[in-house]
């Protein structure tokens, strides 16, 4: 028995209310709410259904098994997954438009076609499309299939025909489920497509791979309600003007979430990024350049943080950054205003990391900080010399997370010098003849170290 209702959804937030705003209550969005009819099914209405449906057993009487997983065919997007795809998981895959996804997808497709069975659907191209890409890459493929239809009943039809160990969906915006009056890529579409093909995956242990577009501001569009039901969220980034793309994971239940993958666009497809620490230094010994080493995952890399430091013309200093958080910018101002005594509210002061790379890692504070003071006095910090330490409000370099691997990353670079916070003896003497490792406590001590006219 089904009834039909209308109800109002805001296709930014996708937040839902009874009646239209001209403005989302949720998000502040103008003009996103559209009115969509739902359908309302009354479940479990026959007693039948209530006998015949699951009861809970005891926790201790579920048998634990060992996640088998399967190789993607890149080692970066296996990492990013946590070691692999699973069987019976549920991947979302989101990026803007034009960023790579069908052709990195496609790629690993063939890849596993020549173990498992795939089955790619194609709601947004041409098989004619599809089949000239394929070309362009080169690669060979073994069991591929390729579906070029966008109507829900269809696809699912057609995927527990072929049932394969692995499917993707190019793109949740693209197909619709016609029993619902709403148009393709809206809230409710998004959803109830999403959660159909999820609960097929998980019944016949079919790994799926769901391809969805970013809305301008980064949001997946349907985004909170997909994110919850997926088991992972992987967002494949980068610039269009920089042939460099990072797979970066946003959630895993099967791994850990700070992984990122890194490739390079070329003409005949993504290739992995074998030395990522070399696309992100130019190893130069300039003024107002450093190079620090921040761990993303698990995985250290070098990159370079550039200050431009500039008598102000204006009656506020101007601060940007790219790369690093803008308050990350204004507190180390603070530090260094404070502990070295030197007056930087007459002076704009502009940051930007290697390749614009997101750096989120605390221990990039102190690269930041002699940048800025190499900029200021026109003076190359020491050369060679990376920075790592967390700066505290104090004045004083704060521990840094993994700082082994961050060591060996720099030795493994060919760096000289490596200007860390108080060390642990141990890690000390592993290294001794690696690399000279100056401990410093803080700002002060780094700065007489690398800065000394
Ligand atoms: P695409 O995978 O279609 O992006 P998405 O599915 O995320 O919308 O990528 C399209 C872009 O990639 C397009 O601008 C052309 C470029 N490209 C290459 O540079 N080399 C290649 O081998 C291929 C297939 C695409
Ligand atoms: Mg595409």
């Amino acid at each position: 028995m089904s009834s039909k209702l209308s109800t109002f959804i805001c296709q930014n937030c996708g937040s839902e209310t009874s009646q239209y705003f001209g403005k989302c209550l949720n998000c502040n969005s103008w003009n996103s709410i559209v009115e969509e009819i739902k359908i309302k099914r009354s479940k479990y209405q026959d007693p039948k259904d209530i006998k015949n449906s699951k009861k809970s057993i005891p926790f201790n009487e579920i048998s634990s098994k060992k996640i088998s997983r399967f190789t993607s065919g890149f080692k970066e997007i296996d990492r990013v997954l946590g070691g692999g795809i699973v069987p019976g998981s549920v991947v979302l895959l989101g990026g803007e438009p034009g960023i790579g996804k069908s052709t990195i997808v496609l790629q690993s497709a063939g890849k596993i076609s020549l173990n498992e069975k795939v089955l790619y659907v194609t709601a947004e191209e041409s098989l004619e499309q599809v089949k000239i890409r394929w070309e362009r890459l080169n690669q060979n493929s073994n069991e591929l299939k390729i579906f070029a239809e966008t109507n829900l009943t269809l696809i699912m039809e057609e995927i527990k025909s072929v049932n394969p160990s692995f499917a993707i969906i190019d793109s949740i915006q693209a197909i619709h489920n016609h029993e619902m009056e709403s148009s393709p890529g809206s809230v409710s579409q998004v959803r109830a497509c999403s959660s159909e093909l999820q609960n097929l995956a998980k019944n016949n242990n079919i790994a799926l791979l769901i391809i969805g577009h970013v809305t301008k501001d980064g949001a997946l569009a349907g985004p909170k309600t997909l994110e919850h039901l997926v088991d992972v969220v992987i967002n494949f980034e980068g610039d269009k003007v920089s042939s460099h793309r990072l797979l970066r994971s946003i959630k895993n239940r099967f791994g850990s979430t700070f992984e990122i993958g890194i490739f390079e666009m070329l003409e005949k497809g993504l290739v992995e990024v074998k030395n990522p620490s070399s696309i992100f230094t130019n190893k130069e010994n300039i003024s107002g350049v450093t190079t620090t080493i921040t761990n993303e995952g698990s995985r250290p890399f070098a990159v370079d943080i550039q200050a431009l430091v500039n008598k102000t013309f204006y009656s506020n200093p101007r601060r940007t950054t790219t790369g690093i958080s803008i308050n990350r910018l204004h507190q180390i101002l603070a530090v260094i205003e404070k502990h070295l005594g030197i007056k930087l509210s007459e002076f704009d002061c502009y940051i930007a990391t290697g390749g614009g790379f997101e750096i989120n890692d605390p221990s990039s504070d102190l690269g930041v900080a002699i940048s800025i003071l190499s900029s200021l006095k026109n003076l190359p910090p020491l050369a060679s010399t990376s920075f790592i330490g967390e700066l505290g409000l104090s004045g004083q370099v704060r521990k840094s997370n993994n700082l082994r691997t961050k060591i060996e990353e720099a030795v493994r670079m060919g760096i000289k010098n490596i200007v860390v916070p108080k060390l642990e003896e141990e890690l000390n003497n592993n290294f001794q003849n690696l690399i000279n490792i100056k401990e410093i406590s803080n700002i002060k001590e780094a700065v007489d170290y690398s800065l000394s006219e």
